[in-house]
């Protein structure tokens, strides 16, 4: 990124801001959270370890989507810029009999990428299904040192995603919601507590296996809150308008609809957020 300006910032800032605030509908914790985590970071000239994220929460709740939000933020050309790196657990590392190798290839990436742009960004998806060896690999990247091996990590940003906590923050989010109480009012330190307890205890959850958390090298745990009905509408409004159709809202209620929600009494919570509103618009104007 070379030298970045007060102003400069600034306007990134506000840049990241006008996104979340466009184009991310229901989760006021996370924008609150993600905004304060990167320019913090990013305004920090000397920071002491690298930005660590830590996104909890059900598919298409809007983990990915912030990601790539995070990352066109700082580099034009987002996630397909050279100084962001995807992973995927279950498409760069399914073979558990390849796990060395797998290490070793990873050690490797993060160094030469780091080397040669020291704010790089690494994601890792579906961290709950990411092999605990693998994770101890990254471990020494994220930690307190000032040099490992003479490359420094401390400008880079790691973010992981998982579905681990998912369920306790659907719990808090439906108390809540049955209690009569604004989504808007949950709090992270609501949300905080069920969320270490259910993510230390989980066994399935790869990511816990390794000492990550016991060291403290995450820096913030965000959650993503269960999309309801007027959220999807929301991302169906806005599809809309990015494949440059006229708002339709007919179409907007009847896709949202065709969605289905939990629990299967009060129907609350879209199962799959807003993930498949997009395919189901597809039918739409599938000419
Ligand atoms: C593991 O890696 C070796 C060497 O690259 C390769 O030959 C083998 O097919 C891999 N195994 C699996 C299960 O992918
Ligand atoms: C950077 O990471 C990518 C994977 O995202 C890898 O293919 C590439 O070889 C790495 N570059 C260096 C210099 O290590």
């Amino acid at each position: 990124m070379g030298q970045t300006s007060v102003g400069d910032l600034r306007s990134r800032a506000a840049a990241l801001q006008k996104d979340l605030d466009n184009k991310l509908f229901g989760q006021h914790l996370a924008k609150k959270i993600i905004l304060n985590a990167v320019f913090g970071f990013i305004n920090n000239p000397k920071p002491k370890k690298p930005l660590t994220l830590s996104l909890h929460g059900w598919t298409g709740t809007g983990k990915n989507f912030v990601s790539k939000i995070i990352a066109e933020n700082i580099y034009e050309g987002g996630l397909n810029s050279d100084y962001v790196h995807l992973f995927v657990a279950t498409l760069h590392f399914p073979h558990a009999s390849n796990i060395t190798l797998y290490k070793d290839q990873l050690q490797l990436w993060i160094r030469g990428n780091v080397s040669a742009c020291a704010r790089s960004i690494f994601i890792f998806d579906e961290m709950d299904k990411m092999h605990a060896g693998l994770i101890d690999a990254i471990k020494p990247f994220l930690d307190y040192y000032d040099l490992v091996d003479g490359v420094s990590y401390q400008k880079a940003i790691f973010i992981f995603l998982s579905n681990a906590g998912a369920e306790r923050i659907t719990d808090v989010a439906l108390d809540f919601w049955r209690s009569g109480k604004q989504r808007e009012d949950i709090k992270l330190k609501d949300i905080e507590h069920a969320l270490s307890v259910s993510v230390f205890n989980n066994k399935n959850s790869g990511f816990w296996h390794s000492s990550l958390i016991d060291r403290n090298l995450i820096d913030y745990f965000v959650p993503f809150l269960p999309l309801e009905y007027k959220h999807l509408k929301m991302c169906i409004r806005v599809e809309m308008q990015s494949r440059g159709y006229e708002t339709n809202e007919d179409i907007v209620s009847r896709v949202a609809e065709e969605m289905t929600f939990f629990p299967k009494e009060e129907r609350v919570f879209s199962d799959k957020g807003c993930k498949t509103v997009f395919t189901k618009l597809d039918y739409y104007y599938d000419d």
